[in-house]
Protein backbone atom coordinates (compact mmCIF):
# COMPACT_ATOMS: atom_id res chain seq x y z
CA UNK A 1 0.00 0.00 0.00
CA UNK A 2 2.18 3.03 -1.06
CA UNK A 3 0.03 5.52 1.72
CA UNK A 4 -1.06 3.62 4.47
CA UNK A 5 -2.14 4.97 8.09
CA UNK A 6 -1.98 3.61 11.35
CA UNK A 7 -3.61 4.89 14.32
CA UNK A 8 -1.23 7.77 14.80
CA UNK A 9 0.38 8.06 11.70
CA UNK A 10 0.36 8.49 7.86
CA UNK A 11 3.04 5.70 6.14
CA UNK A 12 3.98 6.94 2.06
CA UNK A 13 5.85 4.16 0.60
CA UNK A 14 7.45 4.79 -2.91
CA UNK A 15 7.56 1.77 -5.49
CA UNK A 16 11.56 2.67 -5.54
CA UNK A 17 11.70 2.06 -1.56
CA UNK A 18 11.74 5.90 -0.64
CA UNK A 19 9.41 6.23 2.64
CA UNK A 20 8.23 8.77 4.38
CA UNK A 21 6.26 9.38 7.73
CA UNK A 22 3.60 11.85 9.24
CA UNK A 23 2.15 11.89 12.68
CA UNK A 24 -1.24 13.12 12.70
CA UNK A 25 -0.33 15.06 15.53
CA UNK A 26 1.18 18.43 14.10
CA UNK A 27 1.49 17.02 10.92
CA UNK A 28 4.71 16.50 11.99
CA UNK A 29 6.95 14.43 9.64
CA UNK A 30 9.33 12.34 11.39
CA UNK A 31 10.92 9.87 8.73
CA UNK A 32 12.49 10.15 5.11
CA UNK A 33 14.26 7.52 3.86
CA UNK A 34 15.96 6.74 0.46
CA UNK A 35 18.39 4.47 -0.51
CA UNK A 36 17.74 2.43 3.02
CA UNK A 37 19.13 5.74 4.69
CA UNK A 38 17.07 7.93 7.53
CA UNK A 39 17.77 11.84 6.40
CA UNK A 40 15.17 13.62 9.14
CA UNK A 41 16.15 13.63 12.72
CA UNK A 42 13.86 12.71 15.22
CA UNK A 43 15.32 12.66 19.37
CA UNK A 44 15.49 9.26 20.25
CA UNK A 45 13.87 11.34 23.83
CA UNK A 46 11.12 12.81 21.02
CA UNK A 47 7.54 12.53 23.01
CA UNK A 48 4.86 11.39 20.42
CA UNK A 49 1.97 11.10 22.32
CA UNK A 50 0.71 14.00 21.35
CA UNK A 51 1.27 15.90 24.80
CA UNK A 52 4.36 17.38 23.20
CA UNK A 53 5.65 19.37 20.41
CA UNK A 54 7.34 16.37 18.48
CA UNK A 55 11.10 17.09 18.88
CA UNK A 56 12.56 16.33 15.51
CA UNK A 57 11.54 15.89 11.70
CA UNK A 58 9.49 18.65 10.69
CA UNK A 59 6.81 20.52 13.31
CA UNK A 60 4.66 22.98 11.19
CA UNK A 61 5.22 26.82 12.82
CA UNK A 62 1.84 28.64 12.34
CA UNK A 63 0.70 31.24 13.26
CA UNK A 64 3.61 32.69 15.51
CA UNK A 65 7.11 32.01 14.98
CA UNK A 66 8.81 31.71 18.53
CA UNK A 67 6.88 33.76 21.54
CA UNK A 68 4.85 36.63 19.71
CA UNK A 69 5.11 39.92 21.43
CA UNK A 70 2.48 42.34 22.84
CA UNK A 71 0.32 44.28 21.77
CA UNK A 72 0.08 41.87 18.77
CA UNK A 73 -2.49 39.32 18.97
CA UNK A 74 0.20 36.23 18.89
CA UNK A 75 1.22 37.18 21.81
CA UNK A 76 -0.59 34.84 24.52
CA UNK A 77 -0.06 31.78 21.70
CA UNK A 78 2.31 28.98 22.98
CA UNK A 79 6.18 29.17 21.35
CA UNK A 80 5.65 28.64 17.58
CA UNK A 81 2.11 28.48 17.38
CA UNK A 82 -0.45 26.06 17.52
CA UNK A 83 -0.21 24.14 14.23
CA UNK A 84 2.52 21.46 15.75
CA UNK A 85 0.63 20.78 18.97
CA UNK A 86 -2.91 19.83 16.91
CA UNK A 87 -4.31 16.88 15.47
CA UNK A 88 -4.83 17.22 12.02
CA UNK A 89 -6.34 14.79 9.37
CA UNK A 90 -5.56 12.70 6.86
CA UNK A 91 -8.08 14.53 3.87
CA UNK A 92 -6.54 12.96 0.68
CA UNK A 93 -4.43 10.30 -0.95
CA UNK A 94 -3.78 9.54 -4.23
CA UNK A 95 -0.54 7.37 -6.59
CA UNK A 96 0.93 7.74 -9.86
CA UNK A 97 4.14 6.05 -10.78
CA UNK A 98 6.20 8.73 -10.12
CA UNK A 99 4.88 10.45 -6.75
CA UNK A 100 2.95 8.84 -3.97
CA UNK A 101 0.94 12.01 -2.36
CA UNK A 102 -0.83 12.64 0.81
CA UNK A 103 -2.92 15.88 2.10
CA UNK A 104 -3.48 16.63 5.98
CA UNK A 105 -5.94 19.50 6.97
CA UNK A 106 -6.11 21.70 10.15
CA UNK A 107 -9.09 24.44 10.50
CA UNK A 108 -10.19 27.03 13.34
CA UNK A 109 -13.10 23.96 14.28
CA UNK A 110 -10.21 21.35 15.27
CA UNK A 111 -8.12 23.79 17.05
CA UNK A 112 -8.54 23.62 21.46
CA UNK A 113 -10.74 26.81 22.85
CA UNK A 114 -7.80 28.16 24.41
CA UNK A 115 -6.23 28.26 21.49
CA UNK A 116 -9.06 29.85 19.48
CA UNK A 117 -9.71 32.64 22.20
CA UNK A 118 -5.83 33.52 21.34
CA UNK A 119 -6.41 33.39 18.19
CA UNK A 120 -9.88 33.77 16.80
CA UNK A 121 -9.47 33.66 13.16
CA UNK A 122 -11.17 31.69 10.96
CA UNK A 123 -8.48 29.40 8.89
CA UNK A 124 -8.03 26.51 6.48
CA UNK A 125 -4.96 24.74 6.53
CA UNK A 126 -4.17 22.46 3.89
CA UNK A 127 -0.41 20.45 4.19
CA UNK A 128 0.80 18.04 0.97
CA UNK A 129 3.37 15.77 1.56
CA UNK A 130 4.64 14.33 -2.08
CA UNK A 131 6.99 11.82 -2.35
CA UNK A 132 9.25 10.82 -5.11
CA UNK A 133 11.77 7.94 -5.48
CA UNK A 134 14.37 10.71 -4.04
CA UNK A 135 13.09 13.95 -3.14
CA UNK A 136 10.03 14.78 -0.74
CA UNK A 137 8.32 18.04 -0.86
CA UNK A 138 6.03 19.28 1.62
CA UNK A 139 3.59 22.56 0.85
CA UNK A 140 1.92 24.49 2.81
CA UNK A 141 -1.82 26.51 1.52
CA UNK A 142 -3.18 28.74 4.12
CA UNK A 143 -6.73 29.94 3.69
CA UNK A 144 -8.26 33.09 5.63
CA UNK A 145 -12.04 31.69 5.13
CA UNK A 146 -13.69 34.54 7.89
CA UNK A 147 -14.39 37.59 7.84
CA UNK A 148 -11.28 39.45 9.09
CA UNK A 149 -7.87 39.84 8.18
CA UNK A 150 -5.23 38.11 10.10
CA UNK A 151 -1.69 37.82 10.11
CA UNK A 152 0.75 35.44 10.18
CA UNK A 153 4.19 33.40 10.07
CA UNK A 154 4.89 29.68 8.82
CA UNK A 155 8.26 27.45 9.18
CA UNK A 156 8.57 24.37 8.02
CA UNK A 157 11.02 23.48 10.97
CA UNK A 158 13.16 20.88 9.26
CA UNK A 159 15.55 19.05 11.53
CA UNK A 160 18.07 17.07 9.11
CA UNK A 161 19.70 13.88 10.41
CA UNK A 162 23.45 14.60 9.55
CA UNK A 163 26.72 12.81 10.30
CA UNK A 164 28.84 15.25 12.33
CA UNK A 165 27.31 19.35 13.04
CA UNK A 166 30.98 20.69 13.00
CA UNK A 167 31.98 19.66 9.84
CA UNK A 168 28.50 20.35 8.20
CA UNK A 169 28.14 23.37 5.78
CA UNK A 170 24.96 25.80 4.86
CA UNK A 171 25.68 27.07 1.73
CA UNK A 172 23.67 29.87 0.04
CA UNK A 173 23.11 32.53 2.73
CA UNK A 174 26.20 34.50 1.79
CA UNK A 175 26.01 38.30 1.82
CA UNK A 176 22.53 37.63 3.81
CA UNK A 177 21.50 39.41 6.73
CA UNK A 178 20.36 37.84 9.75
CA UNK A 179 19.82 38.07 13.66
CA UNK A 180 21.93 36.12 15.57
CA UNK A 181 19.87 34.97 18.59
CA UNK A 182 22.56 33.91 20.15
CA UNK A 183 24.73 36.79 20.21
CA UNK A 184 21.35 39.01 19.92
CA UNK A 185 23.19 41.06 17.06
CA UNK A 186 22.77 41.34 13.52
CA UNK A 187 25.05 41.01 11.31
CA UNK A 188 25.56 40.04 7.23
CA UNK A 189 26.83 36.61 6.35
CA UNK A 190 30.41 35.92 5.27
CA UNK A 191 30.67 32.63 3.08
CA UNK A 192 29.57 29.78 4.06
CA UNK A 193 27.45 28.63 7.71
CA UNK A 194 29.43 26.12 10.10
CA UNK A 195 28.59 25.10 12.88
CA UNK A 196 31.26 25.46 16.06
CA UNK A 197 28.79 26.24 18.96
CA UNK A 198 24.87 26.93 19.75
CA UNK A 199 23.67 28.77 16.47
CA UNK A 200 20.16 30.12 16.02
CA UNK A 201 20.10 33.08 13.25
CA UNK A 202 17.17 33.85 11.44
CA UNK A 203 17.82 34.88 7.81
CA UNK A 204 16.01 37.42 6.32
CA UNK A 205 14.88 37.71 2.47
CA UNK A 206 17.28 35.07 1.07
CA UNK A 207 17.41 35.44 -2.84
CA UNK A 208 18.87 32.33 -3.38
CA UNK A 209 15.91 29.52 -3.52
CA UNK A 210 18.70 26.52 -3.38
CA UNK A 211 20.92 25.52 -0.31
CA UNK A 212 22.71 23.11 0.06
CA UNK A 213 24.03 21.12 3.04
CA UNK A 214 26.97 18.91 2.09
CA UNK A 215 27.60 16.51 5.14
CA UNK A 216 31.22 16.98 4.93
CA UNK A 217 34.28 14.41 4.73
CA UNK A 218 31.46 12.34 4.13
CA UNK A 219 29.92 11.66 0.69
CA UNK A 220 27.10 14.10 -0.40
CA UNK A 221 24.38 15.94 1.52
CA UNK A 222 20.73 17.61 1.15
CA UNK A 223 20.06 20.00 -1.22
CA UNK A 224 16.76 22.45 -0.05
CA UNK A 225 14.79 24.40 -2.68
CA UNK A 226 12.35 26.89 -1.43
CA UNK A 227 9.04 28.34 -3.05
CA UNK A 228 7.52 31.33 -1.76
CA UNK A 229 9.40 31.57 1.41
CA UNK A 230 11.87 34.17 1.79
CA UNK A 231 13.70 33.53 5.57
CA UNK A 232 15.95 30.94 6.79
CA UNK A 233 16.54 29.77 10.04
CA UNK A 234 19.41 27.42 11.42
CA UNK A 235 19.31 25.90 14.65
CA UNK A 236 21.82 23.81 16.33
CA UNK A 237 21.31 23.84 20.60
CA UNK A 238 24.84 22.61 20.70
CA UNK A 239 26.27 21.71 24.61
CA UNK A 240 24.08 23.77 27.32
CA UNK A 241 20.62 24.12 25.44
CA UNK A 242 20.67 20.04 24.73
CA UNK A 243 21.07 19.54 28.11
CA UNK A 244 18.33 21.75 29.15
CA UNK A 245 16.00 19.94 27.01
CA UNK A 246 14.27 17.02 28.41
CA UNK A 247 13.07 15.54 25.46
CA UNK A 248 16.60 15.51 23.81
CA UNK A 249 19.96 13.46 24.20
CA UNK A 250 22.79 15.31 25.92
CA UNK A 251 25.03 14.25 22.34
CA UNK A 252 22.14 14.48 20.25
CA UNK A 253 23.39 17.74 18.42
CA UNK A 254 25.79 16.15 17.12
CA UNK A 255 23.88 14.18 14.70
CA UNK A 256 21.73 16.74 13.69
CA UNK A 257 21.16 20.74 12.19
CA UNK A 258 17.91 22.58 11.42
CA UNK A 259 17.69 24.65 8.53
CA UNK A 260 14.10 25.84 8.79
CA UNK A 261 12.58 27.46 5.48
CA UNK A 262 9.61 30.02 6.15
CA UNK A 263 8.45 33.31 6.98
CA UNK A 264 9.54 34.35 10.29
CA UNK A 265 10.99 37.93 9.90
CA UNK A 266 8.33 39.39 9.03
CA UNK A 267 4.39 38.68 9.46
CA UNK A 268 2.40 37.81 6.15
CA UNK A 269 -0.98 39.96 5.93
CA UNK A 270 -3.39 37.99 4.96
CA UNK A 271 -6.88 39.45 3.91
CA UNK A 272 -10.53 37.70 4.22
CA UNK A 273 -10.60 35.63 1.77
CA UNK A 274 -6.84 35.47 0.77
CA UNK A 275 -4.86 32.32 0.59
CA UNK A 276 -1.13 32.36 0.48
CA UNK A 277 1.58 29.18 -0.16
CA UNK A 278 4.53 27.98 0.37
CA UNK A 279 6.61 25.25 -0.30
CA UNK A 280 10.42 23.50 -0.20
CA UNK A 281 11.79 20.33 -1.94
CA UNK A 282 14.08 18.06 -0.46
CA UNK A 283 16.52 16.02 -2.23
CA UNK A 284 20.20 14.70 -2.16
CA UNK A 285 23.15 15.50 -4.00
CA UNK A 286 26.82 13.86 -4.21
CA UNK A 287 29.81 15.24 -3.89
CA UNK A 288 32.31 14.74 -6.33
CA UNK A 289 34.86 12.18 -5.09
CA UNK A 290 37.91 14.74 -5.45
CA UNK A 291 36.52 17.50 -3.43
CA UNK A 292 37.52 18.18 -0.61
CA UNK A 293 35.35 20.09 1.89
C1 LIG B 1 14.13 27.52 16.32
C2 LIG B 1 14.26 28.83 17.08
O1 LIG B 1 13.41 27.72 15.15
O2 LIG B 1 13.43 26.58 17.14
C3 LIG B 1 14.99 28.59 18.39
O3 LIG B 1 14.98 29.78 16.28
C4 LIG B 1 14.26 27.52 19.19
O4 LIG B 1 15.06 29.80 19.12
C5 LIG B 1 14.12 26.27 18.33
O5 LIG B 1 15.01 27.25 20.37
C6 LIG B 1 13.38 25.12 19.03
O6 LIG B 1 12.17 25.57 19.53
P1 LIG B 1 11.27 24.61 20.39
O7 LIG B 1 10.07 25.43 20.81
O8 LIG B 1 10.88 23.45 19.52
O9 LIG B 1 12.09 24.16 21.57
Amino acid sequence: MPVSQQSSKTVLTHPSGSSTEIHLFGATLTSWKVNGRERIFLSEKAIVDGSKAIRGGIPLVFPVFGKGKAPHVTASLPQHGFARITRWKLVNSSENQEIVTAQFGLDHSMISEEHRQMWPFDFELVYTVKLSADTLETHLRVQNIGDKAFDFNTLLHTYFLIPDASKVKVIGLSGVNYVDKVLQKSADQEGDVVIRGEVDSVYAKVKSNQIQIPYGSEQGGIQLTKYGLSDIVVWNPWTEKAAGMADFGDEEYHRMICVEAGQVAEFIALAAGGSWEGSQILSLFAIPQHTII
